[in-house]
């Protein structure tokens, strides 16, 4: 870790006195430090604890001093390689989640632009209220890194999930991310996310319940590794943060093809996580098609297959990551499409597993190559699977 800038935020919670030691095993590893607290931290640990342990003067307003001196909140959130906020409260994930910027942590959250982490600590029943379990997922959605409160005896008296995980853990965690460093870094990247609609006239479309989620993280998880990522994005209600993503917004099939074979060119990476509809319709009207008949017949015709015509034109140099998303065969329907779409490898997620495919926060995948090895991995949030995606990647060609 050393000379890594690492920033800690403190919440208000008992479990602040174990910020102390996150500090110094952070230090013995010759860290950077810097620490911000909330107005509520100093409650219940010092300012002078921490900037002694830490080296660093400790921030908890937006000015300093009798001149009333600037705390600058974007030049901090530039500052760190890493952000970590533990303790974390639920006051804070829910501000967090929310956008609220009324302290100098918060605004220095929405300013930063490396990997955040928040260490949850509180009692069990703030833990898994239903308010506290949905900041936490919109943390997620947002690119935020949960450290996983842990199972013990509370401040309380009671005992549950609510513990913050112990200082050791935490350092690891941040060691793993601060030593695998950007392994992408120079490479260009290029993913498509989301469903496309198939306009039948100006009310209707066929279309599918991608999310996009998949897709978002995996851009971001590229990004994160320090490649220069490019996302064709069709239509989707979630307001995803893609912050330090080229993003190109498209509707149809035809207009992901015609973005997808202008952008490959110079694409060290392509990932095709995005439902493509299969078939549009031959004609779409112009005006809504009136319910003056008892039936209404639809001619549909294929849409351009991406995959394909991206596997027909890749170089030895490009690979491209093809997604199967099957309800039956599927690891035989997958490995059909890992050779019929020229892919380098695919990543197999089945419809018949609980929490995987459309709209849900979590997948659960199975990821094949051209050399015949499949590795099955566990139901995971988008997120975690996004990592594994990029890391079988990076593992397999970098
Ligand atoms: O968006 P989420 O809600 O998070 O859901 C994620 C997901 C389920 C959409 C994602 O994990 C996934 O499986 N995406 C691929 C869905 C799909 O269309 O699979 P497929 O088996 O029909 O297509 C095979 C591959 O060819 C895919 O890489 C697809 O992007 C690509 N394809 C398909 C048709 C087409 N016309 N052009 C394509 O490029």
């Amino acid at each position: 870790m050393n000379g890594k800038k690492i920033l800690i935020g403190v919440c208000g919670s008992i479990a602040a006195y174990k910020t102390a030691y996150i500090i110094r095993l952070l230090k013995k590893q010759h860290a950077d430090v810097r620490v911000i607290m909330t107005p509520s931290a100093s409650g219940f640990i010092t300012a002078l604890t921490l900037s002694t342990l830490s080296k660093n003067p400790v921030l908890t307003r937006f000015t300093v001093g009798d001149q009333g001196e600037w705390n600058n909140h974007v030049e901090l959130g530039l500052w760190a390689d890493v952000f970590v906020i533990a303790p974390a409260s639920a006051n804070t994930l829910a501000k967090m989640a929310n956008g609220i910027c009324d302290n100098l942590l918060l605004a220095v959250y929405l300013s930063a632009r490396c990997p955040v982490y928040v260490a949850p600590a509180m009692d069990l029943d703030m833990h898994k209220h239903a308010s506290t379990q949905a900041n936490m997922r919109i943390l997620q959605e947002s690119g935020v890194k949960i450290i996983d409160a842990e199972h013990g005896e509370l401040a309380s008296g009671l005992t549950g999930i609510g513990r913050i995980a112990e200082p050791e853990s935490i350092v690891s965690i941040i060691d793993d991310l601060l030593s695998s460093g950007s392994p992408l870094q120079g490479k260009k990247a290029l993913v498509t996310a989301g469903p496309t609609y198939e306009k039948i006239d100006p009310i209707r479309f066929i279309g599918n319940h991608s999310s996009g989620k998949m897709g978002v993280a995996i851009a971001r998880q590229l990004m994160a590794y320090g490649a220069e990522v490019k996302l064709i994005l069709g239509p989707v209600s979630n307001l995803f943060n893609l912050e330090g993503i080229n993003v190109s917004n498209v509707t149809s099939a035809d207009e992901m093809y015609e973005l997808a074979k202008e952008q490959f060119a110079g694409a060290d990476i392509t990932v095709l996580a995005a439902a493509v509809a299969d078939y549009k319709p031959r004609i779409s009207a112009d005006s809504k098609i009136k319910k003056n008949k008892d039936n209404l017949t639809f001619e549909l015709i294929k849409t351009p297959d991406i995959a394909v015509s991206l596997g027909k034109i890749k170089s030895d140099d490009q690979i491209i990551v093809g997604f199967a998303l099957e309800t039956d065969n599927e690891v035989e329907n997958a490995r059909k499409k890992l050779f019929s779409k020229n892919f380098s490898m695919i990543v197999l997620n089945s419809l018949n597993d609980p929490g995987a495919g459309f709209g849900h926060d979590t997948n659960k995948i199975s990821i094949l190559d051209k050399d015949n090895n499949t590795r099955e991995y566990e139901l995971k949030s988008k997120t975690d699977v996004a990592k594994d995606i990029v890391d079988a990647i990076v593992e397999k060609y970098f």
